[in-house]
């Protein structure tokens, strides 16, 4: 395989060598962990003040480039998909992605790989991972990094096999002194997990993080199906080479197709920390999510290492409508979190894909976002998650623009001007009074919230609502991409929030999906304002209703970003009045996205 951005031949350590790192724990274990603290000081002596701008500058191209974005993670040009194995190691956070080299199209995907010490700024690297071996010839596909005792990181990931076999492999950091982790080795034995079985050899990937129960036996969870049934594949270990299928898989749904990326974590009740995967004991539910049909559904339930089981507090039933519970209501797919133990956060990272034309992403020279990333916790209530941006993103915001107490009568638009549109961060609160006017919504049989978006823009009057911002909008707002809400009472006089991004005037271009999303907010609206956060970044919007209860993330390409500004306002389409509580908008810089002086393809 010729691929110019590499040309190490890592020489491969022996298996010994990983299993002398697991297994003589008390040992060698104080011994790396003396070693690396000092590693570590003089990491972080260095790392203080450091100016990422020691690397070498992209080209940013914003003139020809309009879509391209300021702060989300990408790296310099061609196609990328799944985020892969982020963790935190020696106060690195290290990133890594499927990622085609050679094209801005699918292919022969190997492991991008970059490292950032504030999950903002981005120092990008050589591939971590790439087709070396029988068992990942066609590809290195995507997977998770569990952190073992001493401090070692160890990748499980899919590779496509010389038979397009897909199969779980292992690979582990050459260099455990280098905090980067550039070069990576892999198990000689390779594959360590191959197909059960009954399923089918082009439907079994994504290894999750492991975690270990109190019997000092390792788990993890691989993606799949059985007759189309969507599941979560258990696998034991005691050593982390030799992997035992568990008969039952740990989740399952019928007819789902194959389940992607599963993943189970612990979240902590009545607490916005997150905990290791391992953490199990204590007010801890846990979560099971899996990627199907291009969305990442979720369930919060119980998980019992003895028994062996997770029990879904909801049980599995999904209605396949935005009814069921989905990290994001937009385009988010793929997602995977770590335990950030300096912050005692999770932090949740997935991909953005482009919604425009291949013929579009050839020209653009790219295709591929990441979501920013994101703390996720358990709600209040314990029925569902949430997610915010991580705090360091406040390290972006440049001028603020402020509003307070401002009414919005029916059919008002009022421009936010002052901050730069296409790139910005806009927090907004709505307070809403005497809402017997609202709407009746007839909940007797279920509506899909996404339909009744995409029925009723936000160019459907109704009485509360739509209310909200129009982004990324022109001067004459021909094109404008509407995140609003809708109030709603029902039959038994309950009150239901829908929200919505109606994409269906985000663009006059042609090739472009613009589907509208939506998913109703879990709060009563009688007592609680009802607010809004978007992330605004040329090509993306990341909209985040009630502090995050309900997210929807959008790809937008309007036309006229080639030749003008663009521009923000806030909106009120319904009968009703709303006031403004509170506004902030902030403009944002460009975070910084430098290649490392060791990437060879940047000499
Ligand atoms: C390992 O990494 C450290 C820190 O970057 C470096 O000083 C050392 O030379 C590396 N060792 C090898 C064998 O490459
Ligand atoms: C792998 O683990 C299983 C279950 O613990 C055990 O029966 C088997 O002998 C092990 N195989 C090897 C090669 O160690
Ligand atoms: C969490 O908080 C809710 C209400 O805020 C309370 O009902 C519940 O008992 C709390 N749970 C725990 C485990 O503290
Ligand atoms: C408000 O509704 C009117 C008519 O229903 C529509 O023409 C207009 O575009 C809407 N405004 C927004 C901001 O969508």
């Amino acid at each position: 395989m010729d691929h110019p951005h590499i040309h190490y031949t890592p020489t491969p350590l022996l298996l010994d060598n990983l299993k002398t790192y697991i297994m003589n724990k008390p040992l060698s274990s104080f011994l790396t962990l003396c070693f690396l603290v000092l590693v570590y000081h003089t990491l972080i002596s260095n790392a203080t003040g450091r100016s990422l701008i020691d690397g070498i500058l992209l080209p940013t191209q914003k003139n020809e480039q309009p879509y391209r974005t300021g702060y989300h993670f990408q790296p310099p040009s061609n196609w990328m998909n799944d985020p892969n194995g982020p963790m935190l190691y020696q106060g690195v956070y290290h990133f890594f992605y499927q990622y085609n080299p050679y094209a801005a199209t699918f292919g022969t995907i190997v492991w991008g790989h970059a490292v950032s010490y504030d999950l903002v700024n981005w120092i990008h690297l050589d591939p971590a991972i790439y087709p070396t071996q029988e068992a990942d010839i066609n590809s290195c596909w995507s997977g998770s990094a569990t952190i073992l005792p001493g401090n070692i990181p160890a990748m499980l990931y899919t590779g496509s096999d010389s038979n397009s076999r897909q199969v779980q492999d292992l690979a582990w950091p050459k260099n455990l002194s280098d905090p980067f982790l550039r070069e990576w080795v892999k198990y000689a034995g390779n594959p360590i997990i191959t197909p059960p079985a009954g399923v089918k050899d082009d439907c079994f990937r994504d290894p999750s993080t492991a975690w270990l129960g109190p019997d000092g036996v390792w788990r993890i969870v691989v993606g799949g199906d059985r007759d189309n049934n969507g599941m979560a594949f258990l696998y034991q270990s005691t050593d982390f080479v030799n992997w035992t299928r568990y008969e039952q898989p740990l989740a399952s749904a019928d007819a789902t197709g194959s389940w992607e990326c599963p993943e189970l974590f612990p979240v902590p009740l009545n607490s916005t920390n997150g905990l290791d995967t391992s953490a199990y004991s204590g007010n801890v539910m846990h979560v099971m999510k899996a990627g199907f049909e291009g969305h990442d559904w979720y369930t919060i339930g119980t998980y019992s290492p003895d028994r062996e089981n997770f029990l879904p507090q909801n049980g599995l039933k999904l209605s396949g409508s935005t009814l069921d519970l989905r990290y994001d209501y937009g385009q988010f797919y793929a997602s995977k979190s770590f335990y950030d133990d300096s912050k005692n956060r999770r932090v949740l990272w997935a991909w953005v894909p482009e919604t425009d034309s291949q013929e579009d992403d050839i020209e653009k020279g790219w295709a591929g976002l990441q979501s920013f990333p994101r703390a996720i916790w358990i709600d209040g209530s314990g029925k569902q998650l949430i997610q915010w941006p991580v705090e360091e993103i406040e390290s972006l915001r440049g001028n603020e623009v402020k509003l307070q107490n401002k009414k919005l009568t029916s059919g008002t638009v009022v421009e936010i001007q002052g901050v730069t549109a296409s790139q910005a961060d806009v927090t907004i609160s709505f307070k809403l009074e005497d809402l017997k006017e609202a709407e009746v919504l007839d909940t007797s049989s279920s509506v899909d919230p996404q339909v009744l978006c995409t029925e009723r823009g936000a160019s459907s009057k109704g009485a509360f609502g739509p209310f909200g911002v129009l982004a990324m909008a022109s001067k004459d707002l021909k094109e404008q991409t509407a995140i609003f809400f809708r109030v709603f009472q029902n039959q038994n006089g309950r009150y239901s929030v829908l929200m919505c991004s109606d994409l269906s005037r985000s663009t006059v271009r042609s090739n472009i999906d613009t589907t509208s999303f939506g998913a109703f907010v879990d709060i009563d609206p009688r007592y609680n304002e009802i607010s809004l956060r978007n992330l605004i970044d040329h090509s993306i919007i990341e909209s985040f209703g009630a502090g995050g209860k309900t997210c929807t993330t959008s790809r937008i390409y309007p036309k006229f970003l080639t030749y003008e500004d663009a521009h923000l306002f806030a909106f009120n389409n319904g009968t009703q009045s709303v006031k403004i509580s509170q506004m902030s908008a902030w403009s944002m810089k460009n975070a910084e996205f430098v290649i490392d002086q060791t990437v060879k393809s940047a000499a």
